[in-house]
């Protein structure tokens, strides 16, 4: 198995790297490719994840298919032999784990919805009542299911920068309040879509980050969607208010970066193979359970 941490295509044109995607112009769209990196602590850790690419890609298809009634999705195609010829010479590397996509302007905020008390949304609860600004009703304990989904937003960080959480009205002022006010609803549709969903094949989704931008002034949805990455995912077999949840992601590796006392500064630290294989089987394992698919 190949596991790829960066990617070098000559005869395209590099456009951006974030933490886990490297991102090409190829004229009209763009190529959205998912790498295997990983970060945690907003630290990218020096292997791959075998599969963690493909697996990202492969669930951000899926919900983008399902959720397509909603809003319109950036991707343009997800099929290698469709790609534009100049992505040709890189088609196998790039097969199951890349997307060509519509070019847009991002929003400046991330799009936060939680349907469950977790993560910095338990925190500020359990602060100030509220989850930026939003009130919740009083006495939730950790993990509760929330009356309903609840649209918190976020600003978008540099890599190595933590995002921050930001009321709706701060929203407002930097996107303005007829797309902030439809990003909302929309949000919460598709969370509430994916919910239905997902429930039905025993995982909870308890909250997730979706991003949006803008082509030509028309609001499309964009980035990942609704993938471990992007989600808290819980199986419903073992959910139990009141504490912590395991979740489909990187717990082992959480774990074993604070079981080492990990400074949450970069360099990360190389990982034992054995985190890095049970963090690939629960990655693929997130992807069967979802989509009945799997990737070889
Ligand atoms: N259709 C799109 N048009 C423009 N930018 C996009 C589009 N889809 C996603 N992006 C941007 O591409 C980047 C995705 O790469 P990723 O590795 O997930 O980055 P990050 O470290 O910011 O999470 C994000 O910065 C996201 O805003
Ligand atoms: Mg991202």
């Amino acid at each position: 198995m190949n596991v790829i941490t960066g990617t070098h295509y000559p005869g395209l044109t590099f456009l951006k790297k974030g933490k886990v995607r490297d991102i090409y112009d190829v004229g009209e769209y763009l190529l959205f490719v998912a790498t295997d990196r990983l970060s945690a602590f907003d630290v990218v850790m020096p292997q791959g994840i075998p599969f963690k690419g493909k697996v990202l890609t492969q669930i951000s298809a899926f919900w983008f298919e399902q959720t397509k009634d909603i809003i319109r999705n950036h991707v343009v195609s997800t099929d290698v032999d469709a790609f534009p010829k100049e992505c040709k010479p890189y088609k196998e590397e790039l097969r199951g784990r890349s997307m060509l996509v519509r070019k847009t302007k991002p929003l400046s905020v991330e799009c936060i919805v939680r349907g469950y008390l977790s993560g910095s949304g338990w925190s500020d609860y359990k602060e100030t009542g509220a989850i930026c600004g939003v009130p919740i009703p009083s006495g939730l304990v950790e993990s509760a299911k929330l009356p309903q989904p609840i649209f918190t937003p976020s600003t978008k960080a540099e890599i190595g920068i933590h995002d921050e959480n930001i009321s709706f009205d701060v929203m407002v002022r930097r996107e303005g309040q007829e797309i902030s006010e439809k990003v909302r609803k929309t949000a919460i549709s598709l969370f509430q879509r994916a919910s239905r969903i997902a429930e039905a094949k025993n995982i909870i989704i308890a909250d997730t980050k979706m991003e949006f931008g803008l082509d030509g002034g028309e609001l499309v949805l964009i980035d990942e969607l609704l993938t471990p990455d992007s989600s808290r995912f819980w199986p419903k077999a073992t959910y139990q208010p009141g504490k912590s949840q395991n979740s489909y992601d990187k717990q082992f590796v959480r774990d074993y970066l604070l079981s080492i006392h990990f400074d949450k500064k970069p360099p990360g630290p190389m990982l034992p193979d054995i985190i890095i294989q049970k963090t690939s089987d629960l990655y693929k394992q997130a992807l069967v359970e979802l989509t009945g698919k799997s990737v070889e």
